[in-house]
């Protein structure tokens, strides 16, 4: 089941993180529609967008000294840490719970940017971004 897409709520009305958003539920989507033999490359595709896509924010949230961040940053470690778990999980053929977890990770994200990234979008309108 695909329970990844992109739908207007999730706009942020800030280019920066709204192309990095719409781009994880892209990639998300793709590893949900996988089948299982193209799984584990749709996976490992996910998590490296996620790595960049959360360091990116972190740094951001570093260099504008956004209050919010330990709070953000410690969501985006944990996040993470499941998804880098799914591809040991993968490799041991527990293909059940990675598809799970896919399904888990969209409802958290729609719930991360409303708690998250919303807050980071009003903040950083007010910064100039390298
Ligand atoms: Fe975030």
């Amino acid at each position: 089941m695909n329970t990844a897409q992109w739908t207007p709520a999730l706009s942020l009305d800030f280019d920066p993180l709204d192309r990095m958003n719409h781009e994880l539920m892209e990639r998300l989507a793709q590893a949900q529609r996988a089948s299982d033999a193209d799984l584990s490359q749709a996976w490992g595709e996910l998590v490296a967008h996620v790595a960049t896509h959360f360091g990116q924010e972190d740094t951001w949230m570093r260099e504008t000294g956004h209050r919010q961040s330990d709070a953000h940053s410690l969501e985006h470690r944990v996040v993470l840490n499941l998804l880098r778990e799914g591809v040991g999980q993968l490799r041991q053929g527990q293909l059940a719970q990675v598809r799970q977890m896919s399904r888990e990770l969209a409802a958290w994200f729609s719930r991360h940017t409303h708690a998250f990234d919303e807050a980071l979008a009003l903040h950083l309108r007010g910064h100039q971004l390298n």
